[in-house]
């Protein structure tokens, strides 16, 4: 496959999910493309973010589209919702199936979803140079970030929490097995964990701060943090000369110098979320180990271990198509079809998109050159799919699934 046929089946992808119209619930101008038209109709958050950075190659007006209609969904007090549900005939079957939590709105989940939409309207701005657009999104930006901060980090240590799994976007990773409870280890355990999570949590609907305090589920986790880290940074840039440009980066060290500080294994070489309000580390390595690699000001050496270590290494994250959800060394790793059961073993494009990138930032040109050509192969070998066969390229899970074309960014 040329890039010339790459960017044709991408192109096909985002046309034909995408979704326009005018919401009937509350008037507003829609214009987004959907993870998959079958298994996720709807606008997803960080799905968003990646296909508003695979249009910028494409479409950059859509670009621009497609993040304006995710911060239109954002509310007065900033919080962005993780899924937003703007046709609504669609929507009593699938919430239904689904265990999203809703504030008493039925319209978008009251869960949010890994911060980096700073990240994405940075890049949609340099590619467009609109400071319109750039100027628009600030407010939306500002008051989002400050919503983390203020909402989701209790303990004010610089690492914000999640208070289910599906907000860490990586649902049934089996780091979360434990915190869960789970006892039945598939997708229907893991919904049956998640429902009794939410009957819960339904008397404190609404109010993060006592769902956090409740310690049901509280995760500080590595990869949400790395990509909250990642996010102000770039919010700062956005701000360029102001107070509020150092507001921004002061937080985004303050979470690196937690993540390194709290989250660290030195024995391991890895980073561990911190579960609980006692912040026990959980002990599992997967993917989201390796998401600080993101930050361009990770200590050195850090860097080098877990390239070393992980990374690069057969025994673990090294596969034909790299890089596994899991590592093969886990008795947990499910390389195959999961049947629902996801983030347990398959690849990913979007966390081959942001370890890639972060690789070549660090230097690592061949890892990252390798990564980025293996994904390729997926591609050609088995279309866009939502996830992929870490030792033989077999796409998995949803077809023309949207993140994928991501790849146009590598
Ligand atoms: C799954 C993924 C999540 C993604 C959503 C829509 O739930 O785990 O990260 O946002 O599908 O694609």
């Amino acid at each position: 496959m040329d890039r010339k046929a790459l960017e044709e089946g991408a192109r096909r992808i985002l046309l034909t999910n995408l979704r326009q119209g005018v919401a009937d619930w509350n008037g507003q101008e829609y214009s987004f493309v959907c993870p998959s038209l079958t298994g996720y109709p709807f606008q997803w958050f960080w799905d968003s973010c990646f296909h508003a950075i695979a249009l910028i190659h494409l479409d950059p007006d859509q670009a621009k589209a497609e993040l304006r209609t995710l911060m239109s969904a954002a509310l007065p007090n900033g919080f962005m919702p993780h899924i937003i549900f703007w046709e609504m005939e669609k929507q009593p079957d699938f919430l239904s199936r689904n265990i999203v939590g809703q504030a008493g709105d039925p319209h978008y989940s009251s869960t949010m979803q890994p911060p980096i939409i700073a990240y994405a309207v940075e890049r949609v701005y340099r590619a467009t140079g609109d400071e319109g657009f750039r100027d628009a999104a600030l407010p939306a930006l500002v008051n989002f970030y400050r919503w983390l901060r203020e909402i989701r980090d209790p303990d004010d240590d610089g690492l914000i929490a999640v208070i289910q799994p599906e907000e860490a976007g990586t649902d049934c990773s089996p780091k979360y097995d434990e915190a869960l409870g789970l006892t039945e280890l598939s997708n229907k355990g893991f919904i049956t964990a998640l429902k009794e999570i939410y009957r819960a949590y339904e008397p404190l609907r609404g109010d993060d701060r006592k769902i956090l305090a409740a310690d049901l589920f509280h995760f500080e986790d590595v990869l949400v943090n790395s990509i909250y880290a990642m996010g102000l940074r770039s919010l700062a840039r956005l701000l360029g000369d102001s107070p509020e440009a150092e507001e921004f980066d002061r937080e985004a060290d303050r979470t690196r110098d937690a993540l390194v500080a709290k989250c660290w294994d030195e024995e391991a070489g890895a980073f561990f979320d911190l579960s609980g309000v006692a912040e026990e580390p959980v002990k599992t390595v997967t993917i989201s180990s390796l998401m600080p690699l993101v930050l361009p000001d990770l200590p050195r050496p850090i860097v080098e271990r877990l390239v070393a270590d992980w990374v690069s290494s057969p025994d673990h994250f090294w596969t034909p198509y790299p890089l596994p959800s899991v590592p093969v060394s886990d008795p947990k790793f499910m390389p195959g079809n999961p049947g629902g059961f996801i983030w347990r073993g398959p690849s990913w494009i979007n966390t081959n998109w942001f370890l890639s990138h972060g690789l070549r930032g660090h230097g690592y040109t061949d890892l990252a050159d390798t990564i980025v050509g293996k994904s390729y192969e997926c591609i050609e070998k088995s279309g866009f799919r939502e996830y992929y066969h870490p030792y033989t390229a077999e796409g998995l899970g949803a077809r023309d699934f949207g993140w994928s074309t991501l790849v146009l960014d590598l």
